[in-house]
């Protein structure tokens, strides 16, 4: 994000209502979010306990000695003493070192073996320490999930799974596998995406744009994104819509004020195409 820009946009989302941030070392602005969150503490416009804080292990740090250091470096950069939530960013993991996608002479990722099970126990680590105040996972499938939920010894269950889910991507099975194991889905691109083609699937068409979420809205005077990111908090999913322009940030909070009929939930749930915007092709 350019500098400066993720400052501001998460002092106005705090300003506005917003409590639960996600975020992640790898998006390289989380000095920007500590920062954000101290000045409004400073204001006494919030206290810590008022914001809930996500973040995330990247790839290259699966190993189970890392977990714990990572997890401290990214609380210096924030300038918190614990995390609310910490994730587990993707089930493959990277070769560890300074380089964010590792890669070979031909440009292929370097992959590195490790035992997701052993990752997780580091995680298990990290909430005993008081780190962070609960451990979850991302981007993991059923199977995946289900060798952590199998393990052995387990401490404790990812309290959260966060993946892709909106209305052309709604993850029926998925949402049904973690609701009976507890497990809240946190659906990341609840608006289709920025549409940026170095990493997400442009050939599926803009969400935003979709007639039905459009004629919905007419009808409660609300736009397209206000009834996709309804749609998913009513069927239980927490969203995270990203924006840095003041005026969505405000618009994606009024969401609370209507709701959508049986009907509509329907409707739109008919929408789904199965399509990923978000291929994660690494
Ligand atoms: P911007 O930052 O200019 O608002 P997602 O959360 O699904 O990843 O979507 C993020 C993208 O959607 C960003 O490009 C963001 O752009 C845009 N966006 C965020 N809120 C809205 C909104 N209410 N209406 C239209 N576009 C939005």
């Amino acid at each position: 994000t350019p500098k400066g820009s993720c400052l501001e946009s998460v002092k106005i989302a705090i300003d506005t209502g917003y409590r639960h941030i996600d975020g992640a070392f790898v998006y390289c602005n989380e000095h920007e979010v500590g920062q954000a969150i101290q000045e409004k503490i400073a204001e006494g416009r919030i206290k810590r306990e008022d914001i809930f804080y996500c973040g995330k292990l990247w790839s290259t740090c699966h190993p189970p000695e890392l977990v714990r250091p990572t997890l401290e470096k990214t609380l210096k950069i924030l300038q918190l003493d614990y995390v609310d939530l910490y994730i587990i960013e993707l089930p493959m993991a990277f070769k560890p070192g300074d380089a964010i996608y590792p890669k070979d002479e031909n440009g292929k990722i370097i992959y590195h073996e490790t035992d997701l099970c052993a990752t997780w126990e580091a995680m298990e680590a990290c909430k005993d320490a008081g780190l962070a105040k609960s451990i979850g996972v991302s981007n993991f499938n059923r199977r995946q999930l289900e060798m952590i939920l199998n393990k052995p010894g387990l401490k404790y269950k990812p309290v959260s799974n966060q993946v892709e889910c909106h209305p052309y991507f709604t993850q029926p099975k998925l949402l049904e596998f973690c609701r009976q194991h507890d497990i809240v889905i946190v659906g990341y691109s609840p608006l289709g995406t920025a549409r940026d083609e170095t990493w997400v699937n442009v050939s599926s068409p803009p969400l935003l744009k979709d007639p039905v979420l459009n004629a919905i809205g007419k009808k409660y005077n609300k736009t397209a994104a206000q009834v996709a990111l309804r749609f998913s908090i009513q069927r239980g999913v927490v969203v995270i819509p990203k924006s840095f322009n003041p005026q969505r940030i405000r618009e994606n909070f009024q969401i609370f004020d209507f709701s959508l009929t049986e009907k509509e939930m329907k409707e739109i749930e008919a929408l789904n195409k199965n399509v990923r915007y978000v291929e994660l092709l690494m």
